[in-house]
């Protein structure tokens, strides 16, 4: 297979690691995935918007700008034969003697990698739903950053799935903020509930297209942080990210219990969701 390295796209197994790469050392950088259907990749100028924008939280220099990247996913995507699949994009802040302390303008490492997926494996969770698990959010307070520091987020995630459960959903004292790796909606008489795109939560660009779409489509939404209590009696509970899509909710597990019916609501932004990536 191949992978991206800096601006090129070379054969996999032929990238130098230094162990002094700061997203080695200290987690520094950032990531973005990019779902590719029928070759191309989807909401890619989204995906992009978002990595400049957590690198410019960060403090990180953009090497290339958006067309030297899109060339490159491009690349990735051909030269992988990827018709169905992701797109893994990372950049770290560099290589340097570590110290905690970084230097501006170092020269920041770009890789990536892309991986087919089959899109039945995926429609096997939407029809379905999924289990989840409700655990305390324990993370740092910029979520919104796509940074590489995932420790929260595997921590939640390993714990769901010792529970049988496909995701795990974060509360902080109470308040649901968002899955492991995906963000969380509740229907409650028809109207959607999302937590509002504060540093809390990282503002999913499959959340945004689903809000705009049920705007468009006459459900009303409020991005509105919701408790556990309101997840409890909740309609309809989903989730949504860019490998999951739309994804129904069928149990919460953990210290409360609760069963959920895949609703209309559901149902119909899956479909609409189906329709704007075709
Ligand atoms: N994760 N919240 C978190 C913590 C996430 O890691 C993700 C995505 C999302 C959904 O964002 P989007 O709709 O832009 O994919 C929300 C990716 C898919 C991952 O880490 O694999």
């Amino acid at each position: 297979s191949y992978v991206l390295y800096h601006d090129q796209i070379i054969k996999s197994g032929s990238i130098p690691v230094d162990p002094e790469d700061r997203g080695y050392l200290f987690g520094d950088g950032i990531y973005e995935v990019v779902f590719v259907y029928n070759s191309k990749p989807f909401g890619f100028a989204e995906h992009f918007e978002r990595f400049e924008q957590s690198a410019q939280k960060l403090d990180l220099s953009m090497p290339y700008d958006i067309s030297t990247f899109n060339k490159l996913t491009d690349e990735l995507i051909s030269k992988n034969n990827i018709v169905n699949g992701m797109i893994y994009i990372q950049m770290t802040r560099g290589v340097a003697p570590r110290n905690h302390l970084y230097e501006r303008n170092m020269q920041s490492v770009v890789t990536g990698f892309a991986k087919s997926v089959s899109l039945d494996s995926i429609a096997a969770s939407q029809t379905s739903g999924i289990q989840t698990y409700l655990t305390e959010d324990i993370r740092w307070l910029r979520c919104d950053i796509k940074s590489l520091n995932l420790l929260g987020n595997v921590m939640a995630k390993r714990k769901a799935a010792d529970y049988d459960c496909q995701e795990a959903i974060q509360h902080r004292d109470g308040t649901v903020t968002e899955g492991s790796s995906s963000n969380v909606f509740i229907v409650k008489d028809g109207t959607l509930k999302t937590h509002p795109a504060t540093n809390l939560v990282l503002n999913g660009i499959t959340r945004q297209l689903v809000i705009k779409i049920a705007k468009d489509t006459g459900v009303p939404v409020l991005e509105e942080a919701f408790s556990v209590e309101e997840l409890l009696n909740a309609d309809e509970v989903f989730i949504t990210s860019t490998t999951m899509e739309v994804t129904p909710v069928i149990k919460l597990l953990g210290t409360r219990v609760q069963s959920y019916k895949i609703g209309p609501v559901t149902t119909k932004l899956q479909k609409d969701f189906k329709q704007v990536i075709e």
